[in-house]
Formats: structure tokens, C-alpha cells, sequence
């Protein structure tokens, strides 16, 4: 749980307005690179699915509108970490 938060509140940071997602996630973008962790971005989709999914159980006011705003929020970050895969 621990890990899902920090992730959560990492990549909500980087996708505000404005800044640069590298800002937050440099480091963890090279963490999970090849060279590192190596995980691949097709991976990615998974752990999104599996976040919604406890977002779901765990939000006593969970509706669909809550799920999509998740799913968009991610995606720049998930974009990003992906996109520094191959450093
Ligand atoms: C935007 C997406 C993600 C973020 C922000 C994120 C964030 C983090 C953070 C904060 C840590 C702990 C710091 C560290 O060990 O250096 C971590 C570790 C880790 N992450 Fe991620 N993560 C993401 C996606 C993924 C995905 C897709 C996978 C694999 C399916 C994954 C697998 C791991 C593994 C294996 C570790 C090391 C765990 C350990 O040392 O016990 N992460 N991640």
C-alpha cells in the first residue's frame, strides 16, 4: 500500500499544470529502466488497471467519473516513465 500511495502522490505532482513530470519522476524513470528494474512499458497498463482497481475497493465514494480522473492523471506520468525506458 505504501508503494501505490508513493506512486500515486508522485506522479500527481508531476502531471499539475505546467511542469515538467521529470521534475518528480527522473529519478524513478531511471529506477525502472532497463538498466535498472527493467521493467518493460507494456507492464504498465497492468499496474494502472491494478491501481483502479484498489482506487475502486477502496474509495467508499468510487463512481466512474472518480475512475476516469485517476486514469488521466496517470497517463502523463505512465507516458513519461515509459518514454525513459531505453536511458
Ligand atoms: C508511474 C508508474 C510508477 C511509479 C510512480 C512507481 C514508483 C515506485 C516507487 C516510489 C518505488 C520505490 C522506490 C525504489 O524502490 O527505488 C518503486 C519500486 C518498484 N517498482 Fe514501481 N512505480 C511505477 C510503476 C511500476 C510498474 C509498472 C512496475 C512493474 C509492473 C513496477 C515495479 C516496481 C518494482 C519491482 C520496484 C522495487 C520494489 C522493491 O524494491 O521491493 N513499478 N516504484
Amino acid at each position: 500500500m505504501r508503494m501505490l500511495q508513493a506512486s500515486m502522490q508522485m506522479v500527481m505532482l508531476a502531471s499539475q499544470p505546467g511542469i515538467d513530470p521529470g521534475l518528480y519522476l527522473s529519478r524513478m524513470a531511471e529506477r525502472h529502466s532497463r538498466k535498472d528494474l527493467d521493467i518493460p512499458p507494456q507492464l504498465y497498463e497492468y499496474w494502472l488497471e491494478a491501481l483502479l482497481q484498489t482506487v475502486e475497493e477502496k474509495d467508499p465514494e468510487y463512481t466512474a467519473e472518480v475512475r476516469e480522473v485517476w486514469n488521466l492523471i496517470m497517463e502523463s506520468g505512465i507516458q513519461y516513465m515509459c518514454s525513459r525506458y531505453e536511458d
